[in-house]
């Protein structure tokens, strides 16, 4: 499968992201913390085994021993690709990425840095200084240190982690809409223009699962990226 894109499902039954991905076909998708925590990982297993791609979006942050266990069932899964944050520190990262290791096929293994949903007020009340873009540039160089294959980031974010971090580094970007639009995503691209900064992967939900044809909607954004393949 080599597509970019993968589709955020964000539903609250298991029914009604298994129903979409039927009218999908073959695409990669992700499941986060709403319908895991709805569906757990009996239907990370059913998309698996039915020839999808699946990421596991959970962002773990724990103490490294119970993120690295968390990675292994992830990796046990079958998962495509599995993320943690950037600020559970080196040994969480080293000890997630020894875990994954032990596979002979790995989950792809993503850091996140700042939520896109912080702004800089946010990061003082945290004890973060800097900027948004320094502290993502220093989580980038700590998750790169410890062997992750790239990060999450904002597409404002991906020429400075591109140029940095050369072209192996994974970039995973949510915040993509095809037209403008209001809603809670504030930094947003279209998909043509966040490939062109070097986005490898783009996260997509709404502008495909709330479409009243959500198939034509992936195969317009499929056309208009036709180029970057
Ligand atoms: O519907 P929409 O296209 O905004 O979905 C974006 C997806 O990417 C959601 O599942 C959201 O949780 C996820 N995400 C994000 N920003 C991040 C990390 C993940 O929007 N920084």
């Amino acid at each position: 499968m080599n597509t970019p894109i993968i589709i955020a499902l964000d539903f609250s039954k298991p029914e009604l992201a298994l129903e979409l991905v039927e009218q999908l076909g073959s695409c990669r998708v992700k499941i986060g913390k709403q319908l895991f925590t709805r569906s757990g990982p009996a239907l990370v297993e059913k998309l698996v085994a039915r020839g999808f791609e699946v990421f596991l979006d959970l962002k773990y942050h724990d103490i490294p021993n119970t993120v690295a266990r968390a990675c292994s069932i992830a990796a046990d899964l079958g998962v495509w690709m599995v993320n943690v944050h950037a600020l559970g520190g080196r040994d969480m990262l080293l000890a997630a990425r020894e875990a994954v290791d032990k596979y002979s096929v790995r989950p792809l293994l993503i850091a996140v840095s700042i939520l896109t949903s912080l702004e800089q007020n946010d990061l003082a009340a945290v004890g973060l200084q800097g900027t948004i873009e320094d502290n993502v540039l220093r989580l980038a160089h700590l998750a790169n240190d410890c062997g992750l294959d790239g990060m999450v980031c904002s597409p404002l974010e991906i020429v400075m982690l591109r140029n940095t971090f050369g072209k192996d580094f994974k970039l995973v970007t949510p915040g993509i809409r095809p037209v403008t639009v209001t809603d809670d995503q504030k930094r947003t691209m279209t998909p043509a223009q966040a490939l062109q900064h070097g986005a490898n992967y783009l996260v997509i939900g709404r502008p495909i699962t709330t479409a009243s044809n959500p198939l034509q909607a992936l195969l317009a954004i499929e056309t208009s990226i036709a180029n970057f393949g």
